[in-house]
């Protein structure tokens, strides 16, 4: 009788916003489990030596401007593992469904048979913020708080972030991968009506030893982080939560 081969699958887990620390334990149940490691640059890569020593490890981190494997390639090698058997691994940076094309990655895996499942990470766009010292919401300051991209400009035709009905939405802006574009968002949303004095504040690789925050007015917090020189990767939040906690 010919054997049964084995079902391999895939685990789609979001790995925190950079530190070991802030994997969960059902994401690191998971590595431990893991045949081959499928690995961003911004996951908690220290915890793969840790919890899943004997794994392959396949990196396709995107560097912004540098060197990628393209999202086709990366769904390529997610279903040619499983479908040799392994247990495969998809460790992300923050959530896998929060900027992470982890929706993709699941729809693929369905597509091509591949049994699939996700575990939620601690996303980056809560947690750097909490990590500066900065609530997303405050009692009394706002009772909300939007998290959008800032990937390409407000006057980009493929940008379909609502920016004028943020200025006015009296919620907390989170501004992921939108360094590049600070001066023009700050732009528009006090174009828009926002205030020029609305606290904003620049954080640059959270949850590391090399954490760096830069905190100015809305106005000027362009220019504050180009003189830091705060790059990628980098969370901006605008709003009075900025100020909430008095830090020095
Ligand atoms: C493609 S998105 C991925 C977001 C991720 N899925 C999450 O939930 O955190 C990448 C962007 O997340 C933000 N980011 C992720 N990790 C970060 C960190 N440790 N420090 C600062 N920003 C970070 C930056 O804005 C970066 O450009």
């Amino acid at each position: 009788m010919t054997p049964t081969p084995a079902t391999g699958r895939v685990v789609l887990v979001g790995g925190g916003p950079g530190d070991p620390g802030l994997l969960t334990i059902a994401g690191r149940d998971a590595l431990a489990e893991a045949d081959v490691v499928v690995t961003d640059r911004l996951g908690p890569v220290a915890a793969i030596a840790e919890h899943a020593p004997h794994a392959e490890v396949v990196h396709v981190g995107k560097i912004p401007r540098g060197p990628f494997t393209p999202q086709e390639r990366i769904n390529e090698i997610l279903v040619e593992h499983a479908r040799a058997g392994k247990v495969v691994v998809r460790l992300k940076g923050g959530d896998g469904f929060v900027f992470g094309r982890g929706g993709e990655e699941w729809q693929e895996c369905r597509a091509a048979g591949v049994p699939v499942e996700v575990i939620p990470g601690v996303s980056s766009a809560t947690s750097v913020p909490a990590l500066a010292g900065i609530p997303v919401t405050h009692r009394g300051l706002t009772q909300g708080v939007a998290v959008v991209s800032g990937h390409v400009a407000p006057d980009d035709p493929r940008s379909d972030v609502a920016w004028e009905a943020l200025a006015a939405a009296g919620l907390t802006i989170v501004v992921l991968m939108g360094v590049a574009h600070l001066g023009a968002i700050a732009h528009t949303l006090v174009a828009a009506g926002l205030p020029a004095a609305t606290p904003a504040a620049c954080i640059m690789d959270g949850a590391s030893p090399q954490q760096r925050v830069v905190a100015a007015t809305l106005e000027q917090i362009a220019e504050a982080a180009a003189a830091a020189r705060i790059g990628p990767p980098a969370i901006t939040v605008i709003g009075p939560v900025v100020d909430a906690l008095d830090l020095p």
